[in-house]
């Protein structure tokens, strides 16, 4: 004989394999702490309503506190025969203070109920993973302030480009986080507002007060439509977006750590703790955290695209497909939440080999740029300049020397404007100090950026 809450229509039990392939428990028993706040304030605000009698609800409230109880301590008898989180609880209550606890489901349903609970349920996650996210850009900030003067090899198309100060770097890294923390911040605004009261998909006749149960839930305020209400899933659609697009950000960090930790590039040297050997090869340190974390952006990449294909098929209002967002959002909160925990410690405890940077900007001709920008303040036209650099370049490859170690009179070959003054410029050190403007790579303006950032974050 089957539990369930809908006997009355049927003329046979569920088929078992059906129990079975309908059950969500398994992984939605996780939002049990919310489904109780929800019939918490569902209960308060029917009896305020005439609906309950006080006596009801304080059975109701006593009998919720102690199902709590039981889920916290994880003392509570969680059945897949009874399907789904709301309906074990719900079965439960009865269980425990009888007549009262069947009166509790009065002018709601479970897709009103799962809606609002998936709401309360991401919004304390989007709080936690922006906190986290808070964490690693603080810790940014100051790996970026520690290597302000670190000059290395900034790039495009993998090649060396111009110089870069390692400080600066960080802080291009700062700023895909702070649009991350900002989308999240703009997903959670959005889907703060209680579903409850839709009930199954038309609202119900009882007198209820959304507002009192939006309030006592935190929500700005009451959904505006009871058929939308129970059948959008946007906000985790929502949530999934930024979490797959900023765990696409941290797979790009996690390449360039990569490549950086590579003997072959030596940049920095990732802390032992973070890292695992080789069942095999007793030399290697391999850097597998940023390696996870690249591969576990596919999984949030997965996520969203699974909750788009869901929802792409469904008439209004409710349907059970909804069911099925429940692991891929879990999987985007965990997975996100998870990479960020990693990197927040990881990061900033990375040691710079200073020299091995410098030394690779240097050997790639990175301030060629700067002796163009030299000619064109000697009057040359930029175009120009670039041809007389380029041929510079060509006799220092082939020569298998750096510009500047060039002398004068070699340099002088290619153009008579180019004076002693000219080492000056040739320098990294001088090179990076030059940019010195608002978004620019001089030390100075790391330090400030990283100052105006962390007011930001405050
Ligand atoms: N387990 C369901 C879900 O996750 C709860 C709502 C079920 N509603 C229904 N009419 N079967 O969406």
């Amino acid at each position: 004989p089957g539990q369930q809450l809908w006997t009355g229509r049927f003329s046979e039990p569920t088929d078992a394999f059906v129990e079975r392939f309908s059950a969500s428990v398994h992984f939605d028993a996780r939002l049990a702490l919310y489904d109780i706040q929800g019939s918490e304030a569902h209960a308060r605000m029917l009896a305020e309503r005439g609906v309950l009698t006080e006596a009801e609800r304080d059975a109701i409230l006593q009998g919720l506190a102690g199902i709590r109880e039981e889920v916290v301590e994880g003392r509570f008898p969680w059945s897949p025969r009874l399907e789904d989180v709301h309906m074990n609880i719900e079965h439960r209550l009865t269980e425990r203070i009888g007549e009262a606890g069947k009166k509790l489901h009065t002018g709601r349903s479970r897709n009103d109920q799962i809606a609002t609970d998936v709401r309360l349920f991401l919004r304390d996650a989007i709080d936690t993973v922006r906190d986290e996210l808070a964490r690693f850009q603080h810790g940014l900030l100051e790996l970026a302030e520690r290597e302000a003067e670190t000059v290395m090899p900034g790039f495009t198309h993998l090649q060396v480009a111009q110089p870069v100060t390692f400080g600066h770097h960080m802080l291009a890294w700062q700023e895909m986080l702070e649009r991350d923390r900002e989308r999240l911040a703009d997903c959670r605004r959005r889907l703060n507002q209680c579903p409850l009261g839709a009930a199954a998909l038309a609202g119900t006749s009882f007198p209820i007060d959304r507002e009192a149960t939006a309030a006592a839930l935190g929500f700005d305020a009451p959904t505006r439509n009871s058929l939308d209400s129970v059948s959008d899933r946007d906000f985790a659609i929502e949530f999934c977006a930024a979490a797959s697009l900023c765990m696409t950000h941290l797979s790009r960090m996690a390449e360039e750590l990569v490549l950086w930790a590579s003997p072959q590039f030596g940049f920095i040297e990732l802390p032992d703790r973070f890292c695992t050997g080789s069942s095999i090869m007793p030399q290697k340190k391999n850097p597998d955290v940023a390696e996870l974390v690249r591969g576990k952006a596919a999984r949030a990449q997965g996520d969203l695209v699974q909750l788009l294909t869901l929802m792409k098929g469904q008439p209004l209002a409710y349907n059970r497909d909804n069911q099925e967002d429940k692991e891929p959002l879990f999987d985007a909160v965990d997975t996100l939440r998870d990479a960020l925990t990693a990197f927040a410690d990881m990061v900033p405890a990375l040691s710079v080999h200073r020299d091995r940077c410098r030394e690779a900007a240097r050997a790639g001709f990175a301030t060629a740029t700067d002796l163009a920008d030299y000619l064109v303040r000697q009057g040359v036209a930029f175009r120009d300049a670039h041809e007389v650099v380029g041929r510079a370049v060509r006799y220092a490859v082939e020569a298998g020397r750096d510009l500047p170690e060039l002398g004068l009179e070699e340099l002088q070959q290619f153009s008579p404007a180019i004076g002693e003054d000219v080492y000056a410029v040739l320098t990294l050190d001088g090179s990076v100090a030059a940019r010195d403007h608002v978004g620019g790579t001089a030390p100075a303006q790391v330090r400030a950026q990283a100052q105006a950032a962390r007011e930001r974050l405050a």
